[in-house]
């Protein structure tokens, strides 16, 4: 299993945690695990030198936090890593100009942006997560919906490395969770919770202070309606509603929907804000606890760093073998 995040300034939010992070914490149980902080790609768009450090701890806190357990995962920051950097090179020079143009990610910001603010680093960003996942031999990619292409790229390159040199790389699948792939923004359920695309009522931060969280649950967009259904087409508030609570909580849709039948939105909003507060505060806590004790959190990161770099120094080697850079003596 490999899998990374973002450092992004503050916090993560919801859609992090339960389309990825979530499963991560189960994943490390059963799987050789690798996860990382993934500071080569947050500088694809400008960063502030002193922000960046401090979103990265902060990054590495809130996994541990979360659950993430460093005798049970590896986990790290990708630039201590240089094989990342190194292998994304060498598949950059695998991928078609064409191919690259096709991510939409990189269509959707780069639009945003305009092309004059748009870096070259944004557009090969999603071959460099290629090599992320291909220096632990990856046989699977816990993330959300909206990191299917890159993990599509990635086989694609795989195969087409393999084809012409040999078995190299293990192909890796995108392991998604249906129910969880796409948390949606409290105010329009018809997009993706995301920092950048959420108005701020719409985005529940982990870090925010609890009672902030419980109200934007409670003003949660939902409908003129007044029955707790789950049917994601019609009702696409409530159902994220009821996906967040189920997942949080571990409670089976159909035994939520028994549960509220006759009641009110009004009902479920309150429960789901008190159920947000009770795992919000603790984890808000043990967050701060990490950032309290920055040594503990730097050792834990270095030996990450160090057995993510046994692991992935091997793979590069055998990569650069086969495309026929002369060995270094
Ligand atoms: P990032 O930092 O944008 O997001 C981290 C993870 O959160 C998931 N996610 C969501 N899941 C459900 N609903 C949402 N609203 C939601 N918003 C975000 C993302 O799908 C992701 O799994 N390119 C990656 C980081 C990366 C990576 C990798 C991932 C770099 N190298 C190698 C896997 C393997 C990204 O920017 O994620």
């Amino acid at each position: 299993m490999l899998s990374g995040i973002q450092p992004t300034a503050g916090s993560f939010h919801l859609g992090n945690y339960l389309g990825a992070v979530r499963q991560w914490v189960a994943l490390q149980e059963s799987h050789d695990a690798f996860y990382m902080v993934v500071d080569l790609h947050a500088i694809t768009v400008p960063q502030d030198p002193a922000e960046l450090r401090a979103n990265t701890r902060l990054a590495a806190a809130q996994l541990l936090a979360a659950g993430l357990d460093p005798d049970r995962c590896t986990l790290f920051v990708q630039s201590h890593v240089p094989e990342h950097a190194q292998l994304g090179w060498v598949m950059n020079c695998f991928t078609g100009f064409g191919e690259a143009s096709r991510m939409t990610q990189f269509k959707d910001k780069s639009a945003k942006q305009g092309a004059d603010r748009t870096t070259v680093g944004l557009f090969t960003y999603p071959i460099l997560q290629v090599a992320d996942i291909l220096l632990y031999q990856a046989d699977a990619v816990p993330v959300g919906e909206d990191q299917r292409q890159h993990i599509e790229l990635t086989r694609d390159l795989a195969e087409r490395f393999n084809g012409r040199y040999g078995d190299t790389f293990t192909i890796p699948a995108p392991y998604i969770l249906k129910e969880t792939a796409k948390i949606y923004d409290l105010q329009d359920p018809a997009v993706k919770m995301s920092k950048s695309a959420s108005t701020p009522k719409g985005l529940i931060n982990l870090l925010d202070e609890p009672k902030v969280s419980a109200k934007k649950i409670k003003s949660a967009v939902t409908d003129t309606d007044t029955v707790i259904r789950f049917d994601p087409e019609k009702k696409p508030g409530v159902s994220n509603l009821l996906t967040i609570y189920s997942t949080l909580t571990g409670t089976g849709i159909a035994e939520l929907e028994q549960k509220y039948e006759g009641k009110g939105y009004g009902a479920l909003k309150t429960d789901l804000a008190e159920v947000m507060v009770e795992w919000v505060t603790p984890f808000r806590a043990r967050t701060q606890e990490y950032l309290d004790d920055p040594e503990t959190l730097d050792a834990v990161l270095a030996k990450g760093a160090e057995k993510a770099r046994a692991v992935a120094a091997e793979t590069l080697a055998r990569a650069y073998n086969k495309v026929g850079f002369l060995p270094a003596k």
